[in-house]
């Protein structure tokens, strides 16, 4: 690490030094703790919904093979030959019946085992296909659809991971479709900026910075609907933001949703698609439930260290090196209601998010140019103290701050401290 400070040194509860967006060395111990030992977000089990479909994913760098085999069972599968390490799976996305080898012709079932040896009549009696199927990742569970993996076979289990706050936002997320099911099924949105991963990160829950930002956006939508979707992060709003525990975060803007101020995507008051809507959501899960869910909904939920939900997506974080990053984004659609709903939630989501959307590209510049101002070091440390004595605990274990706080960065940062200084 440059200058030599330790990982202990390189975060307070009020700052960060800059190192830790920069330097190589602590970008390498990231990709070994936080993406390769630790719970790593995968993708959706709707994405593989048939046997035979597959993604592309990586954990930390490692390619991984997401897919759902021809018994049905959602696997992830280290995408390298038991052979001789050639890349069995070359597509990004597809449906297959087996993957073949393309260097030596070694075949696999969707399953993992080794299915074919050509010529096997030079392997004397003891070599036993069995033990050469592809590899799977140590540790693979899901909630709701959301499937993690890790290479890590000692990690704690996915629920103690994510803990009760955490899988009760994921439940509110997949509850929004009155038949509890989500698809995510609509293609992906692929962002690649230069920059640190964390700069987008500290972004996805950051309500200080959407009013400048986002300005030019927020006045387009205030002159076609009169509403001004920046009043959800002033200091006068009484949206919040929660720390759910081992540094996952989450947005609660239901005061402003449940006072009729803002709404989620595709969640049109006053047409005929949301009434429907919103009685098949009383009828699934009772008054009290769906009022619950349509003012909760449309948070921001942030999973350690690489899933973020945001409006009517999910995307997953990709470090590629300390300045570069891949993000994609996975618009959500819900199962079982009018299809009006959806496309409205698909066109919001272009809205803000789309290569002619009017938000991201804006975010996308700040994370850019917030690697540019890193570069100066005389004063290296960002703040993060931004509320920091306006915190509130709560009986249910979470910490809350008004959404202008830095709260999230404060906790992001005290779980990035404590893993890369302990391990896992
Ligand atoms: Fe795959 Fe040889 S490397 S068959
Ligand atoms: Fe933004």
């Amino acid at each position: 690490m440059s200058e030599k400070l330790q990982v202990t040194e390189l975060v307070a509860t009020d700052r960060v030094h800059g190192d830790v967006y920069q330097d190589p060395a602590i970008f390498e111990r990231e990709i070994d703790v936080l993406f390769s030992r630790n719970w790593i977000f995968i993708g959706h089990d709707s994405e593989v919904a048939e046997p035979g479909d597959y993604r592309q994913r990586v954990i930390g760098r490692q390619p991984v093979i997401f897919l759902r085999d021809d018994a049905g069972v959602v696997r992830v599968l280290m995408n390298r030959c038991t052979h001789r390490a050639n890349a069995v799976c070359h597509l990004e996305r597809g449906n297959a019946k087996a993957f073949t080898c393309p260097y030596h012709g070694w075949r696999f079932k969707t399953d993992g085992s080794l299915a074919v040896v050509p010529f096997p009549d030079r392997y004397d009696a003891d070599f036993d296909k069995s033990a050469f199927g592809l590899r799977p990742a140590a540790r693979v569970d899901s909630h709701r659809g959301f499937v993690f993996a890790s290479l890590n076979a000692d990690v704690p289990p996915l629920s103690e991971y994510l803990g009760p706050l955490v899988m009760s936002e994921l439940d509110d997320i997949a509850d929004l479709s009155p038949v509890g099911e989500l698809m995510v099924n609509a293609g992906v949105h692929k962002v690649r900026f230069a920059g640190n991963w964390k700069l987008m990160i500290e972004n996805a829950i950051d309500g200080y910075h959407a009013v400048p930002v986002h300005r030019s956006y927020f006045e387009n939508v205030q002159a076609r609907t009169g509403k001004n979707p920046g009043l959800l992060t002033t200091s006068a709003s009484p949206a919040r933001i929660r720390h759910l525990g081992n540094g996952h975060c989450a947005w609660d803007s239901s005061a402003i949703i449940a006072g009729g101020t803002r709404s989620f995507p595709g969640n049109q008051p006053g047409q005929e698609a949301t009434r429907v809507y919103h009685q098949a959501l009383v009828e699934r899960y009772g008054q009290e439930r769906a009022d619950h869910l349509l003012a909760k909904s449309g948070t921001h939920l942030y999973i350690f260290p690489n899933f973020g939900y945001v409006g009517a997506h999910f995307r997953l974080f990709q470090p590629v090196s300390a300045k570069e990053t891949r993000v994609h984004l996975f618009p959500i659609m819900l199962k079982g209601v009018p299809q009006e709903i959806n496309t409205r939630r698909l066109r919001n989501h272009e809205a803000f998010y789309g290569p002619a959307g009017g938000g991201q590209s804006d975010d996308i510049e700040i994370f850019e140019r917030n690697q540019i101002g890193l570069s100066a070091t005389v004063d290296p440390w960002s703040l993060i103290s931004r509320g920091i004595h306006l915190e509130t605990q709560h009986d249910d274990g979470s910490t809350s701050g008004q959404i202008t706080d830095e709260l999230s960065n404060r906790a992001f940062f005290a779980r990035w401290q404590q893993l890369m200084s302990e391990g896992i």
